[in-house]
């Protein structure tokens, strides 16, 4: 067997964006176009001869074809031994677990999270470090140089492996292990949750949905839920993966789920409905008639995570992206620990879990995790969830209700206005960046600013900082806008502005969220021209 040396030029745009390299299944297809990025990160990034790499994705289109290609070329670029997935099938978490168990020296985890997938939709390839975290900025810049210059890419001239039987195979001097998807990944949640106690509360008679929405989660929830921890046949839904998730978007939200939500919503709900998105890192948690926003959540496992074996010495940090609810901020204060404010972006995380300063992290979109792995874990919230409502005995609802009753409650609300023209949406941030030393004094309605600014980051751990991270305007009373151009976009750009009103803990708990937000509507519209700037009169998703 022979490597053999491809020539190559370089293609445009293979900067690794937010989470990786994501662009259209058709321009991955090009001639040489994935292996120019995948030879761009063997070339740069840290490795000793004879390291192992992880490879394993979401099961979208494609996924197999460069799961070959990779082995190939891995073989090719000196690694000792490939791990990768048995159907090239590897969460987003799971994959995260497998590089920091088996000290491999990181890992190629190919997925576009929860955008669609399919011939015309879209791929992405991801390169995580050996902590099991994303690539920092320092190493996605390297690949991305690299990628102007490349000029030839090496793989080994061998026929595809078979990926669907677990075993060794040989490809060069490389050794190829197609692992087991969920072993290590379903050991790893019986080490940090009280297994037994879900159990009980499943013999009892607790009852959930789980929404694998056709993509990677389905084989994990599967084998979690239903053998391990003995809900009934048919608690998992749509948990095949599909390589077009079955034509939907896979994104755990109140749109793309509104099945779940609707079921959630009628008489016939079970006590406890959860989904995850394309590759596992996301969730959606839902109680019979009662949804909880990403920010509630976060602060309601942190308040109760000590009921989880895996977090019974307590928690060292809580740490949030900026735009998630302030929620997480009370329950810190509460416990005596730190809580962190960092740029939207779970590798913001990374440094302050290797550290040891923040145990459980999240974003208001929809990620939640902990330091056991170094990514957002889907499966792992709805775990907790589980634990927490067994041990105590307690529905989603009236768990909400006593946190609110305690910490006080912060009405939430994200509106998105997308794929507006750039310019559009650049002339807004500009203007509104230009009048924000204005705003302080003035009101809008019965809100008056306290403060705005743009948000920087210092890294406590690195010392690196990170600036213009969002617009945000904050009000006397603690309610609070940002302003912020999504950074995972693929069509002009998009608008969120996060609406936040904090009620105290004997104030208004039960409200209707939209009434409750009312009067910060008004004013982000006074304070930033939407309509002027966008012509929109009204955001395309609220979540
Ligand atoms: C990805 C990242 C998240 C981040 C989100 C922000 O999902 O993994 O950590 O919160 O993007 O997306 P946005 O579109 O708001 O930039
Ligand atoms: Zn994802």
């Amino acid at each position: 067997m022979t490597a053999i040396t491809h020539a190559t030029t370089p293609y445009d745009g293979q900067k690794p964006g937010t989470s990786g390299l994501r662009k259209k299944v058709r321009v991955f297809a090009q001639q040489g176009y994935a292996e120019n990025f995948v030879q761009a990160v063997f070339d740069v990034v840290e490795r000793a001869p004879g390291s192992t790499l992880v490879v394993g994705g979401d099961g979208r289109y494609y996924n197999r074809t460069v799961i070959q290609q990779v082995i190939r070329m891995a073989a090719a670029n000196g690694y000792g031994r490939v791990l990768v997935g048995q159907g090239g099938i590897l969460s987003t978490p799971a994959a995260s677990h497998v590089i920091r168990k088996y000290g491999a020296s990181g890992g190629l985890i190919l997925s576009a999270s929860h955008n669609p997938g399919g011939p015309d939709e879209d791929f992405g390839i991801k390169y995580n470090i050996a902590n099991g975290g994303p690539a920092p900025e320092a190493v996605t810049e390297a690949i991305y140089a690299r990628t102007q210059t490349i000029d030839r890419w090496v793989a080994e001239d061998t026929p595809d492996i078979d990926l669907d039987s677990i075993g060794t195979a040989k490809v060069g001097g490389l050794t190829v292990e197609v692992i087991d998807s969920v072993a290590d990944y379903a050991a790893l949640m019986e080490t940090l949750f009280d297994f037994p106690a879900i159990r009980a509360a499943v013999a009892g008679g607790l009852t959930m949905a789980f929404d694998a929405m056709s993509a990677v989660t389905g084989p994990y929830a599967t084998e979690i839920l239903e053998r391990r921890l003995g809900f009934p046949a048919g608690t998992v839904r749509n948990g095949v993966p599909l390589e077009d998730f079955g034509g939907h978007h896979p994104d755990p939200n109140l749109v793309h789920a509104k099945d779940l939500y609707n079921l959630m919503m009628s008489p016939a709900a079970p006590d406890f409905g959860a989904a995850s998105d394309g590759d596992g890192d996301r969730n959606l948690i839902i109680g019979r008639g009662r949804f909880i926003t990403p920010s509630d959540s976060l602060a309601m496992l942190a308040a109760n995570a000590h009921l989880a074996p895996g977090y019974a010495g307590g928690l060292k940090g809580i740490a949030r992206s900026m735009p998630t609810s302030a929620a997480a901020d009370r329950v810190a204060a509460a416990l005596g620990i730190p809580a962190f404010e960092t740029p939207t972006g779970w590798k913001f995380f990374g440094n302050l879990l290797d550290a040891g300063m923040a145990t459980i992290c999240g974003e208001e979109s929809a990620g939640t995790g902990s330091d056991h792995v170094r990514e957002k874990d889907g499966l792992w919230a709805v775990l907790l969830w589980l634990n927490i409502l067994a041990v105590r005995g307690v529905s989603v609802d009236a768990l909400a209700r006593e946190h609110w009753a305690k910490f006080g409650r912060n009405y939430y609300a994200r509106h998105d206005y997308e794929a507006l023209p750039t310019e559009a949406a650049n002339a807004l941030i500009a203007d509104l960046t230009a009048a924000l030393p204005t705003l302080p004094g003035q009101a809008f309605g019965p809100l008056t600013v306290a403060a705005a600014d743009s948000f920087a980051y210092l890294d406590p751990v690195d010392g690196s900082t990170s600036a213009n991270q969002g617009l945000r305007v904050l009000f006397e009373g603690g309610s609070r806008i940002v302003f912020r151009l999504s950074g995972t976009g693929t069509e002009g750009a998009t608008l969120r502005v996060y609406l936040e009103r904090y009620e105290p803990a004997d104030g208004n708990l039960d409200a209707d969220v939209g009434v409750m937000l009312a009067d910060l509507i008004a004013a982000a519209e006074a304070i930033a021209g939407i309509t002027r700037h966008t012509a929109r009169t009204a955001p395309d998703v609220i979540t």
